[in-house]
């Protein structure tokens, strides 16, 4: 109720004031005014004083607001889209280019990214606009020595971008020869930005080039080379008026034909043009060809603050790539509009909203086939607003067909709050009756939770009474796997539900006046030209009822973004029904179909919309991670002894997480706190252990080929022969699957041990287990382990002189290995022994195992 007052006691009041003021000024020029001032002051403080009563008590308690007063006000803040673009309606460049040649081959679709250091801002941009844009890439400090650029026959990379070009031009020969021989023999492109300095250069040549610069200067008015081969995504035509940000542009002289502007601009500030000069356009991004030195580049005047660098950032990865790092240029996008029937009195639809909604929506349709905007309803709330109100949900329930319905709760309750399946299906049929009742479609196959909740953290109960009562198959979060960044949301698969992102482009509940935007009308315009928004336009996009009412931003807002995108961009903006939608998105990315399951505990806003039955304490603190054979059952076995971690110490133990290609990732995401513990032997060994173990449990190939046989299997082999054979010498390859894990976990979370050890000495490991672990009170060891000379291993002491040793499938009896086996392994094993031992150097181990160093010096004779 107070919300609706607000702005009728607010910022129109001093409006009305001054109107009927300046009315009274205008009667008593015209008339002469016979009354006294002091009388007639009287009266005009009088009569402001009863209207403002009379409005709230019109508006507070017979909630019929007059429209045509609160339409007045409004409408004088109210934004109306007003994209200036001279090429709109013109003639559309043919763009046949989708930059594809066959030297893609050549390289992985990768970039690489020299950066100043690993904090630098330029540097950021670029690794934010990639993961935005999903393309893969490495960053590396420049100035170091190179990463491995090659792998076997391919380049590894199929860009190389300097965050500061001049960081390549300063290069060691060394290096620099390295680099560019890299990028002629795989055809590799490279893109420079011009970083700026304190320093003024004017027509300084670029070391080594047949290119002059002029820096820091004040552009203003940038327009793109319609001709450039460049252009792909990015639509030339239109110039971006005004001011371009900052005031340290590089603009380009070249005096090469390998040189062709890609954008120019003006200078603005106080130069003073002679006739000569006054309209000449400065080059402020620039392609070279490569003619010069058979490398193509484009260079860039200034970073990626200016939006329409992003855009021929991207252009250019694409180009350079030879189409390999080309984003399609097919988008699709819908518009929800949640919480239809909920907003509360005094911010919902009235009539007069629903009709610009209906007339905006035809008008996007005239850019987008097919567009609708897609409305979800919690039934309960309709006709819960004033009159006007109330005309307004009758209105857009005569419109039904004209746009798609989704459902929220029936009472717009949060599902995560239900932990009974019955309970919580009632409240869905109530709103599936209402919807059958009034005539909306009940088969959109879409949902999505009020307040985000129940989707993720995944509430199991919501998504089963989901497809009990409405068939669901498709639903959208803000949530997965964070709230923030919005760049990094993306998509999951769970119970056969299809869960897209969803963006919010600021507009909440409570986002109704353009004043009241986060940050500004500023902000806004700012996100719709060429900002967040704008990049974001493949997507589900969340609004609310109420941003549709009121300053109509939802309108504005995406009928503004549209048109921008259809100025600057050659995008094909398409809509459909979310299920098609959904279908599209996992074929784009079917990556995303298994989810990566975060901690609810490490997310106040998860916790918030997590069950109160659920907790965090069962969730394990450290991980047995393997790898298989080495000794992993042993070590499980040993440490449950202690009574401490028995009660306590939640723990888990998995051999096959050790070489899993995403399982570091996945467990990094749900327990980025754990400690992880790892068991190493001679791969060799361990090797030729999983084989007799496979040859144990019948296995029909380990049982029909050697195991010579099975190492040497090559790529033409039986599928199941290079199965085993994978699986024998896979896991072994022990510094590659390591470094996987420190990717996400620091050495310090890691513990070695040597499984040779843990065979000879267990309570030594045991002990140096505990401290690792930091698990108190010591126990010890030496009381409950023994060596049990007929199993050959040391088994835990029950009573008195009994033991219970591991079962027969652990540490078994079989003949050793051939020794010509022995060598072959220890040969394959050679690089990946080595970079072993300089990964334990680096994360700080001293103690390097004897059979670490036993297999190197074998391999050598
Ligand atoms: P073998 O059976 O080839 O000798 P995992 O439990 O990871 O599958 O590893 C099994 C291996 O653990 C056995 O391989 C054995 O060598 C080793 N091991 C280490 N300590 C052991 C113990 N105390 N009892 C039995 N096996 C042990």
């Amino acid at each position: 109720m107070g919300e609706d007052t607000r702005p009728l006691l607010g910022v129109p009041k001093i409006r009305i004031v001054r109107t009927v003021h300046k009315f009274l000024r205008k009667f008593r020029k015209k008339n002469h005014c016979v009354y006294k001032a002091s009388t007639l002051k009287k009266c005009v403080v009088a009569i402001i004083l009863l209207s403002i009563v009379l409005i709230i008590i019109y508006s507070q308690y017979i909630g019929h607001s007059p429209s045509y007063l609160t339409g007045f006000i409004q409408r004088s803040t109210r934004p109306e889209p007003n994209i200036r673009c001279g090429v709109m309606n013109g003639p559309r460049i043919p763009q046949n280019h989708d930059h594809k040649t066959e030297a893609r081959l050549r390289s992985y679709p990768k970039v690489l990214v020299f950066v100043e250091t690993m904090y630098s801002k330029l540097g950021r941009d670029i690794a934010e606009l990639l993961v935005h844009t999903r393309i893969k890439y490495k960053v590396e400090v420049a100035g170091k020595s190179l990463p491995v650029l090659t792998n076997l026959d391919k380049g590894r990379y199929g860009v190389i971008v300097f965050e500061n070009f001049n960081k390549y031009l300063q290069m060691d020969k060394w290096n620099r020869e390295l680099l560019d021989k890299y990028c002629r023999e795989y055809y590799v492109g490279m893109i420079g930005f011009i970083t700026p300095e304190e320093e003024t250069y004017v027509g300084s040549q670029l070391k080594g080039f047949p290119l002059f610069i002029h820096t820091n200067l004040k552009l203003k008015d940038a327009a793109l080379n319609a001709a450039s081969q460049i252009l792909r995504l990015t639509r030339a035509g239109e110039t971006a008026w005004g001011d371009l940000p900052g005031n340290d542009w590089t603009v380009f002289q070249a005096n090469h034909s390998t040189y062709e502007p890609l954008e120019w601009a003006h200078r603005n500030d106080d130069y003073q043009p002679t006739e000569s000069n006054v309209r000449t356009p400065l080059p402020t991004v620039i392609q070279d060809h490569g003619l010069f030195d058979n490398i193509q580049r484009v260079i860039f005047g200034s970073g990626l603050k200016f939006w329409l660098h992003r855009l021929l950032f991207l252009d250019s990865l694409s180009y350079l790539s030879h189409g390999q790092l080309s984003l399609s240029l097919d988008r699709m996008f819908l518009v929800d509009i949640d919480d239809i029937f909920v907003g509360e009195v005094g911010t919902r639809l009235r009539p007069e909203d629903v009709k610009a909604l209906i007339a905006t929506q035809a008008r996007i349709q005239a850019m987008i086939p097919r567009f609708k905007f897609n409305l979800g309803f919690s039934g309960k709330y309709f006709h819960h607003g004033n009159r006007e109100e109330d005309k307004g949900d009758d209105l857009i329930l005569e419109n039904i067909d004209k746009f798609m319905w989704f459902s929220h709760m029936w009472n717009h309750q949060q599902p995560h709050l239900y932990d009974n399946l019955t309970v919580l299906m009632d409240d869905m049929m109530l709103n599936k009756n209402f919807a059958k009742m009034k005539g909306i479609p009940v088969d959109s196959g879409y949902s999505v939770a009020p307040h985000h909740s129940g989707v993720y953290p995944v509430h199991e109960l919501l998504y089963t009474a989901w497809k009990k009562v409405w068939n669901i198959r498709v639903t959208s979060t803000e949530e997965y796997p964070h709230l923030r960044p919005a760049r990094l949301r993306r998509g999951f698969i769970h119970k056969n539900i299809m869960v897209l992102p969803r963006q919010t482009c600021g507009l909440f509940t409570h986002t109704m006046l353009i004043d009241k935007y986060p940050g500004g009308r500023e902000k806004l315009d700012e996100s719709i030209q060429g900002g967040e928004l704008f990049q974001t336009i493949i997507n589900i996009f969340m609004t609310h009822m109420s941003n549709y009412g009121n300053d109509r931003l939802g309108l504005y807002t995406f009928e503004s973004v549209i048109k921008f995108i259809q100025c600057w961009t050659n995008i094909k903006l398409s809509s459909a029904p979310p299920l098609q939608l959904a279908e599209t998105y996992f074929k784009f990315y079917p990556g995303e179909s298994d989810p990566v399951w975060g901690n609810p505990c490490d997310d106040s806003r998860h916790q918030k919309i997590w069950s109160k039955n659920k907790s965090c304490d069962s969730l394990p603190k450290f991980l047995v991670i393997g790898p298989q054979k080495t000794g992993t059952t042993a070590l499980y076995t040993f440490l449950s002894l202690h009574p401490a971690i028995a009660t306590h110490y939640y723990f888990e133990k998995s051999a096959t997480y050790f070489d899993g290609e995403l399982v570091p990732k996945r467990v990094h995401a749900l327990l980025p706190h754990a400690k992880l513990i790892t068991i190493l032997i001679s791969p060799a060994k361990r090797a030729y252990s999983w084989y007799q173990h496979t040859k144990a449990h019948g296995d029909v190939i380990a049982n029909n080929y050697s195991f010579h046989q099975v190492i040497t299997a090559s790529d033409t082999a039986p599928k199941p022969l290079r199965d085993l054979r994978n699986r024998c010498l896979n896991p072994g390859k022990y510094a590659q699957h390591l470094e996987r894990w420190l990717t996400f976990f620091s050495p310090q979370s890691l513990h070695i041990i040597d499984g040779e050890e843990l065979k000879s000495n267990p309570v030594e490991v045991m002990n140096e287990m505990q401290k690792f672990l930091k698990i108190t009170p010591f126990f010890n060891y030496t009381d409950h382990l023994r060596f049990d000379p007929k199993k050959g291993f040391y088994c835990q002491v029950i009573s008195g002189d009994h033991t219970k040793c591991l079962g027969r499938s652990k540490g078994r009896q079989y003949p050793p290995m051939e020794e010509k086996s022995l060598k072959l392994l220890q040969r394959y094993y050679l690089s990946h022994n080595t970079a072993l031992v300089k990964l334990m150097k680096r994360i700080g181990i001293r103690n390097i195992p004897n059979w670490l160093k036993d297999d190197l010096s074998d391999s050598s004779t």
